[in-house]
């Protein structure tokens, strides 16, 4: 086998997916047709030569513009199923899905539309294709701490549906402390803490959001390798790392993609997952960010299986959930 069949073949987790953000141009034209919303773009080329990025923001701009054309149940139905297909396709068979409630709320489509389209689509993946999934309901950093509470008291109804609260937009002036409260009253109902960290943000982002946030895992976190004592810190609570490397490329993130800094985290044994962060913009699903960077820093296969291990070892699955996982992946390997 090949090291492009194996990287197809494996099977493997995402840990780290806007589902706003796998809306490919073919779906937003298709929704903007159907619900009668005009666009300023008049073919899928344009539109995607608009996929130019300075940097994050470049990007949240189109992004937020982007979620114009999902207004029903339906729509983010067809949207989440579109995901979980490709996720069929490349051999992912567990996958955490982040959504910004807010992006919609604010647009006036109610939390139950948005919460029912996507966990029907999920629930549908697991019967028919075997597909586990847990959603994050993520908070937008650049509105108000009154604004995450407002989202939080919508989400209670359907608690049942939500693994974890995560924190993502424009990092830079929007520090993890903002959000303390909101994430305290947040585990108290339950919620597993995530937060995005040190993509763009200075290490002391990181430092607030595993010391006041108390995230279970880092989201990003490519510039935690500034700061020596922080990758201690990193290792000594076994934080696992979701790095996305075509979206490094598309927001210059990373400004020289063959120094990326996951090789050098795998060195230093931090636990490095593999991720797409959103597809639909960044140029590739989860496969070809595997393939981007088993080709750029000269991956080896058994570094290839690290991070599919980490993937699996650092998902939000139970202890048993997880064993079965890794047994599928351990027989996978053995043929
Ligand atoms: N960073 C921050 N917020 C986001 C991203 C990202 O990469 N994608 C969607 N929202
Ligand atoms: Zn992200």
């Amino acid at each position: 086998m090949d090291i492009k069949e194996f990287i197809s073949k494996i099977p493997k987790a995402e840990l780290h997916l806007h589902i706003e953000g796998t809306l490919e141009p073919e779906l937003f034209f298709e929704l903007a047709k159907r619900n009668g919303i005009s666009i300023p773009y008049t073919t899928v080329n344009e539109l995607r030569s608009a996929y130019q990025f300075d940097c994050l923001q470049d990007f949240l701009d189109i992004y937020y513009k982007g979620t114009q054309v999902l207004i029903h149940e339906q729509d983010f139905f067809n949207l989440t199923w579109a995901y979980l297909t490709k996720c069929k396709e490349q051999n992912v068979v567990h996958t955490e899905i982040m959504f910004d409630p807010q992006s919609h709320t604010d647009r006036g489509v109610a939390f139950e539309t948005v919460i029912n389209g996507i966990s029907k689509a999920c629930q549908k993946a697991k019967q028919e294709c075997g597909i586990s999934s847990f959603l994050i309901m993520s908070y937008l950093r650049h509105l108000s701490e009154e604004s995450a509470f407002e989202i939080l008291e919508m989400s209670k109804p359907f608690k049942h549906l939500i693994k974890a609260v995560g924190l993502d937009s424009s990092e830079l002036g929007h520090p993890p402390s903002k959000f303390q409260r909101v994430f305290d009253a947040s585990v108290k109902e339950g919620y597993i803490p995530l937060a995005h960290a040190g993509e763009e943000g200075p290490t002391e982002y990181i430092w607030e959001a595993i010391d006041i946030l108390k995230i279970h895992r880092i989201d990003h976190g490519n510039r935690c390798l500034e700061d020596e004592k922080l990758i201690q810190e990193i290792m000594k609570r076994d934080l696992a790392l979701k790095i996305c490397p075509l979206s490094n490329k598309a927001l210059q993130v990373v400004k020289d993609f063959k120094n990326h800094p996951l090789k050098k985290m795998l060195d230093l044994g931090l636990k490095v997952t593999v991720n797409s962060d959103d597809p639909a913009y960044f140029g590739g699903q989860l496969i070809a960010n595997f393939e981007a960077i088993t080709e750029e820093l000269n991956l080896s296969k058994d570094e290839i299986v690290q991070l599919v291990r980490n993937s699996f070892q650092y998902a939000l699955l139970s202890e048993d959930v997880k064993k079965i996982r890794l047994e599928e992946l351990d027989k996978f390997l053995a043929i």
